[in-house]
């Protein structure tokens, strides 16, 4: 799909691979809204590129419907969703504390799974307004996985799990949309340079990066918003989710 003029919704875009993504398709030409839940940072990227941002909270249907529906107002119908919004929390099941508290599960579920979930349903219903192009195209949605999904440390449960729902949502989305000509593909990152990693210690991120076999270095916002680009532009590509992650595989710890 040429994403020339195409209204394109960015959740988390006001931050890392979200808000790489949302300068991409603005380079590109999409028309871009921002739905995140910091605002101001959210409004700073959307005036540099051109586009709009709005406060949502992924995990909130109320929210998240009169987020979509100012999008429509504003710009038209959404043809292009990226699922950028997610939280990583580490936490043991059974900690020293004991276990877990199930509120803390529920959260990463609700931001991570059901946030992804929330804006996949409200962008479909968009898309299935629009007219077809030749293709028969009428939207694409990307969503955020994990290496987690596959190789969940310890101390990742809720995480892993969240993602494992995104994954598993992908070809399901898919086959319910196909009729109206919207394909649906995820991207599974290893470990990108983004606020969420680079707020960690730098012994930390060493440590990490060494686990890269190559390239032996966190990727960059604008690596993974390539792929997103590809994954709208490739019309055959729908219920894929692709790892993009210099041949990680995470050990236990
Ligand atoms: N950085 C990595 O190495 C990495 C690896 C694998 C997967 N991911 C996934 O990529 C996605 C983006 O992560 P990032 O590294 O860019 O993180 P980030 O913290 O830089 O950006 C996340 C953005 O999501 C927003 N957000 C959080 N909760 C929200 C909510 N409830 N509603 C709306 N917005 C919300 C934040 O405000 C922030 O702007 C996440 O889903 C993350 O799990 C990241």
């Amino acid at each position: 799909m040429d994403v020339k003029d195409v209204v394109a919704v960015v959740s988390g875009g006001a931050s890392g691979l979200g808000e790489g993504t949302a300068r991409a398709l603005a380079s590109a030409g999409a028309k871009v809204a921002i739905l995140d839940m910091g605002l101001d940072k959210a409004k700073a990227v959307a005036d540099e590129i051109g586009g709009i941002a709005l406060q949502c909270d992924v995990s909130d249907a109320v929210s998240a419907e009169q987020a979509m529906a100012d999008v429509e107002a504003q710009l038209g119908p959404c043809g292009i969703a990226v699922n950028c919004a997610g939280i990583a929390p580490a936490k043991r099941i059974v900690g020293r504390e004991g276990p877990q508290a199930l509120e803390d599960f529920n959260k990463v579920i609700q931001v991570n799974l059901v946030g992804t979930f929330n804006i996949m349903r409200l962008a479909a219903a968009q898309m299935q307004k629009r007219d077809p192009n030749a293709d028969g195209e009428r939207g694409v949605i990307v969503s955020t996985a994990s290496v987690a999904a596959f190789e969940g440390q310890i101390g990742q449960a809720a995480y892993a799990a969240s993602k494992g729902g995104v994954v598993a949502l992908t070809l399901p989305a898919a086959r319910e949309f196909a009729k109206s000509g919207i394909r649906v593909n995820a991207i599974a990152p290893g470990l990108f340079g983004t606020p969420m990693l680079l707020g960690m210690p730098q012994e930390v991120q060493d440590s990490l990066a060494s686990t890269l076999p190559f390239p032996s270095r966190f990727g960059k916002p604008e690596e993974y918003a390539k792929l997103v680009l590809h994954m709208v532009d490739n019309a055959i590509m729908n219920g894929e989710v692709v790892r993009l992650d210099s041949a990680l595989r995470m050990q236990p710890k």
